[in-house]
């Protein structure tokens, strides 16, 4: 995402960090690294560098995976959006090395327009369902993009386990405000804590998967450990992080995003080639490990699932 260092929520292009110039910056933290200690590599970087024993085993794989070959593990953890441990790509894998606290527990309420609301702890929350794996492509709006093995379940699982009333018209998620944990917090460049909102059907789509891992294995901090949505044909921020509120509601939810920038990041935010940032063009994007940029494709390429959602909206205006 991305800010102008002036106002709250917007950033120039220029300003955007470009993965060739993360990595010359990393290349550079490593030369720096080996002058200090003779190591090769920072030591979370260096332990983010293989990918770990899978903690799940036997997941289904499901039928909705992408045959797209993964984004490095190393990349996929390495190279992060998470404004609460910094608004630099590589801060929240060297920020965010104990989040969230164990000490603490992780507890989830769900509450709003449901009949059967609750506040669960998290292993609480999760028993019920059935984890699978599933490789989706994540289109972030900054134009670049990665293939990411997820571990998760359909968020329409946990919502017919709430029984949502006939006024949910819309779902909205709220990752912990907890400065103590998340330094970024303290700093004003959102109006934390960060917040997203999907409509019913948005939630209820098979395609919408709240994650508890990636690579087999647990999320780490830095990917929103220890539950978080992905949504697959909308830009990368939709996918909230960390969330220990989901409630549904019966008006329009306004996103941390929409409150940041009203004209740059709207509600729907559906991954749209035609449709340009107003301060940037998202016909195409680069693929993390690939030299050349690629076309975005609409909907991120998953228009067969989510089209019929928008049919007869103006995706101009419904941005
Ligand atoms: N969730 C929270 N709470 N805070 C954030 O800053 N960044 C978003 C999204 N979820 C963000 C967040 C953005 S801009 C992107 S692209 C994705 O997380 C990145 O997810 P990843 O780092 O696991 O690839």
């Amino acid at each position: 995402m991305l800010f102008k260092k002036t106002r709250l929520g917007e950033l120039p292009a220029s300003e955007v960090t470009d993965y060739s110039v993360y990595l010359n910056r990393r290349q550079f933290l490593n030369g720096a690294a080996i002058a200090a200690t003779g190591s090769l590599l920072p030591i979370s970087l260096a332990s983010a560098a293989s990918v770990p024993e899978p903690t799940y085993k036997g997941l289904i794989k499901s039928a909705y995976s992408t045959d797209d070959s993964s984004t490095p593990f190393e990349s996929v953890t390495t190279y992060n959006n998470f404004y609460e441990f910094g608004t630099d790509k590589g801060s929240p894998a060297l920020m965010a090395t104990k989040f969230p606290d164990k000490s603490k527990p992780w507890r989830v309420r769900i509450d709003g327009e449901c009949d059967k609301p609750g506040e669960y702890d998290y292993d609480d929350l999760i028993r019920p369902f059935t984890l699978e794996e599933r490789i989706y492509r994540l289109r972030c709006v900054e134009g670049w993009s990665m293939v990411i093995p997820w571990v998760g379940f359909p968020l329409a699982d946990l919502i017919k386990r709430a029984q949502p009333n006939s006024r949910a018209k819309f779902v909205e998620f709220t990752t912990l405000f907890d400065p103590e944990q998340m330094p970024g917090q303290n700093r004003n460049v959102l109006d934390w804590p960060y917040t997203e909102g999907l409509r019913m059907d948005e939630a209820m789509n098979p395609l919408t998967l709240l994650s508890v891992g990636l690579y087999g294995q647990e999320l780490l901090g830095q990917n929103g450990a220890p539950i978080r949505l992905v949504v697959p044909w909308k830009y990368g921020f939709k996918s909230i992080k960390s969330i220990v509120r989901i409630r549904f509601v019966e008006s329009l939810p306004q996103s941390a995003w929409m409150k940041a920038g009203p004209n740059e990041y709207g509600f729907y935010s559906n991954v749209n080639p035609d449709v340009d940032h107003p301060r940037w063009s998202q016909s195409r994007e680069r693929r993390i490990g690939e030299f050349l940029k690629r076309k975005t494709e609409i909907f991120n390429g998953y228009g067969e699932e989510v089209a019929h959602m928008y049919t007869g909206m103006d995706l101009r205006k419904y941005f």
